[in-house]
């Protein structure tokens, strides 16, 4: 089989963005562009990746890692010109060399499939992926002779009038027969609007030798998305939140409202769960079925068990059991495990803590660095005093245990199986088993008091 290559350029600094951040490493759906157009050109059966990289080299091989091989274009004139950066790697080498820029994450593996088998079928040299865009405007466009074959690229600033009216345009994919890639590269000149060394321009540089050049349309115009500025960036995150969507609805998930919900690619979601809007679900969360997600909540590297509802809560880092409750308002934090038919009423916190079935939180609380069991019912107000301003201690709440309204408990601290605490208390000793603790001064009540001062206030 012929050896498949890709380049992935992604040197540019992304001037459009006007963003200190590097172009690719801007997120759709989560994660940034690159990571998409990686990913994408991975599945796709590639058995060399080079990822050309420039502005800001050091943060994007760090997003990719081992996934791909880097050159280094010192500087940046042109796509040309960054192509070239990849000889020593790939200089000599027979195959195919899939080459795509790293603003368009919105190409899928099939596409790329689709380009390698269309181009290794044909007896040209390139294939550009083309498609037709309504408002082509910024792209480069495909000139094609009289007789409807591929002459050359022109890009967008150097186009005449009447090339410009040309809706047939440039994906930035291309399969090229490797050698004869690297061979043209070595004509290329930067003489044109943008004085850049252009990539498309190899087109012309082959079929003036001979070589036999063609073009793949594709229809689907959506995929081909170039992101140069943030009103194209904002299209990407649409349409792909969109094709993540219509996948889990097709899978059997409920999405009441699909404009208005996010669902990040990695996130996994069984059958008969509902999606409420102004969901946003992220990482690698997993939704098991009949839960019920929203409206308004945030849940990211989650896992939610089944039949489970969360409403307008933010849930992070986080194993939710079968049948619990959540909300409205709630704040689950990183690192707390709950079980099942835990109930976690309004505007409670939870962070690191252990909670056991049936447990109920109902209100105003915040539990933090705690292990509760079974069976717990906490008061309205409880608090784990948790933290001494250096290091933070652990509170322990065993089955069946019973937490009065607003109490106070200074950990490190245990409450026993079974015990009471009474309302108001503050905690600072272990409570034993089925003790009842009450830690608050007794009241007294002054008859007559409360009149004497009002009449002084009088005088
Ligand atoms: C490019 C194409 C255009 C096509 C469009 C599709 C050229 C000359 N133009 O234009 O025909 O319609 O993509 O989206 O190829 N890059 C480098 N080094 C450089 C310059 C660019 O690595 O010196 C990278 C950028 O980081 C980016 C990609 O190449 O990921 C494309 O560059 P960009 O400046 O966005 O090209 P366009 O003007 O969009
Ligand atoms: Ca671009």
């Amino acid at each position: 089989m012929t050896k498949r290559y890709a380049i992935v350029l992604a040197a540019g600094q992304g001037t459009r963005m006007k963003s200190k951040l590097y172009k690719v490493l801007h997120p759709v759906m989560g994660h940034p562009m690159i990571e998409h157009v990686i990913r994408a050109v991975k599945s796709a059966g590639i058995d060399e990746i080079v990822t050309i990289v420039g502005h800001g080299a050091k943060e994007v091989k760090t997003f990719i890692g081992e996934e791909s091989q880097f050159a280094l274009q010192e500087e940046q004139l042109g796509t040309g010109h960054a192509v070239i950066q990849a000889e020593k790697l790939l200089k000599g080498k027979q195959g195919t060399t899939l080459v795509v820029c790293g603003d368009t994450p919105l190409l899928q593996q099939q596409t790329f499939q689709e380009l390698f088998e269309y181009h290794e079928t044909s007896n040209a040299k390139a294939t550009i992926l083309t498609t037709k865009m309504p408002d082509p405007t910024g792209y480069g466009r495909v000139v094609r002779n009289k007789s409807n074959h591929v002459e050359r690229i022109v890009e967008h600033k150097d186009a005449t009038e009447e090339e410009k009216k040309i809706t047939e345009i440039n994906t930035g994919t291309f399969c090229f027969d490797n050698e004869a890639l690297f061979d043209a590269l070595t004509g290329l000149s930067n003489d044109n609007a943008q004085g850049e060394y252009y990539l498309t321009d190899v087109i012309e540089i082959m079929k003036q030798k001979g070589q036999e050049v063609g073009a793949h349309l594709i229809a689907d115009v959506d995929e081909t998305l170039g992101i140069n500025d943030r009103v194209a960036l904002a299209q990407a995150e649409k349409i792909m939140k969109k094709r993540i969507n219509v996948n889990h609805m097709k899978n059997g998930v409920t999405i009441i409202d699909p404009d208005n919900t996010y669902i990040h690619p990695e996130v996994e979601i069984e059958p008969d769960v509902t999606i409420y809007p102004g969901t946003i679900l992220k990482g690698k969360s997993v939704i098991k079925s009949d839960a019920q997600i929203g409206p308004n909540s945030e849940i990211t590297n989650c896992e939610i068990g089944e039949g489970t509802v969360v409403k307008q809560s933010v849930a992070a880092d986080s194993r939710i059991g079968a049948r619990v409750n959540i909300g409205p308002f709630a704040h689950i934090r990183p690192q707390s495990d709950i079980g099942d038919h835990v109930k976690i009423g309004n505007f409670m916190e939870i962070k690191k803590a252990k909670l056991g079935d049936h447990s109920k939180f109902s209100h105003l609380s915040y539990i933090g660095d705690a292990h509760v069991g079974s069976n717990v019912n906490i008061g309205c107000g409880t608090i784990t005093v948790n933290y001494d301003g250096k290091n933070k201690y652990l509170t322990t709440i065993e089955d069946d245990a019973f937490i009065g309204c607003n109490s106070n408990l200074v950990a490190p601290v245990t409450v026993g199986k079974g015990s009471y605490v009474a309302a108001g208390s503050t905690i600072t000793k272990d409570v034993p088993a089925d003790a009842l603790s009450i830690a608050r001064t007794r009241q007294s009540n002054k008859e007559g008091y409360a009149t004497k001062l009002k009449n002084r206030k009088k005088d």
